[in-house]
């Protein structure tokens, strides 16, 4: 059976003690970080930007999963990477030119992501599956957590995964939105690897965060 990573999104976290929930992530399991960056622009709210992530980067030495929901991204890919991110994703509305963009998060040495939203289509991706490491899909319209699950997204799921398989290709898909202990099951059984869960991982049981990511890891 495939092992399932799941990437706790701080966007749940306690914006007061940030380090302190990352620590307690990376103790109870987690395999990664997720960081929601929104400019209010691309997505209607605002988070964090790369000092708040330089300062929570000695927390842990779990990877930055930073997730860039801004437009324009190319720009900032640089401050991102400064401050501690090892993987950096980006929308493909957000870049003129996707594989310039690509190629200077590589020329930095992290890893790249491409987030499909809800209503993107794989083809926005399609060629440059070969270049990339992971594909974000958005379950929800991205902006905010605590949103339900769009069911749609699954078949893209299956489509991208079928994909990889065809083409013999590595790429990790990941999906971010709504990840319950319900769709988690779903997802993974379309092949999805990485599941974001800030709401699920941070609210369920009270915030048992072992239980809750442990419960997310099984299918
Ligand atoms: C939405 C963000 C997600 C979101 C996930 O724009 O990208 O990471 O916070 O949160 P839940 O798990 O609450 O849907
Ligand atoms: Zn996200």
């Amino acid at each position: 059976m495939k092992k399932i990573q799941v990437s706790p999104s701080i966007l749940s976290a306690n914006f007061s003690k940030l380090g302190e929930d990352i620590k307690r992530l990376e103790q109870n399991g987690a395999d990664m970080i997720h960081v929601d960056v929104m400019d209010g622009h691309f997505v209607p709210n605002l988070t964090i930007g790369p000092p708040v992530i330089k300062s929570l980067r000695k927390y842990t030495k779990l990877p930055f999963d930073v997730h860039l929901m801004i437009d324009p991204v190319h720009k900032y890919i640089k401050d991102y990477s400064d401050a501690g991110a090892d993987i950096i994703t980006f929308h493909p509305e957000a870049t003129e030119n996707i594989l310039e963009t690509i190629n200077l998060i590589k020329s930095l040495d992290k890893k790249v992501g491409i987030s499909l939203n809800p209503d993107t289509e794989i083809t926005a991706a399609e060629e440059h599956l070969d270049k990339i490491d992971l594909v974000l899909i958005m379950s929800v319209y991205p902006g905010f957590g605590g949103q339900k699950f769009i069911n749609k997204v699954v078949k893209k799921v299956e489509d991208l995964d079928q994909i990889r398989k065809e083409r013999k290709l590595n790429f990790k898909i990941e999906i971010d939105g709504g990840i319950n202990f319900e769709t988690s099951k779903i997802a993974v059984e379309a092949g999805v690897d990485i599941l974001v869960s800030g709401t699920t991982v941070f609210k369920e049981n009270n915030g048992d965060l072992k239980r809750n990511i442990k419960t997310l890891k099984q299918i």
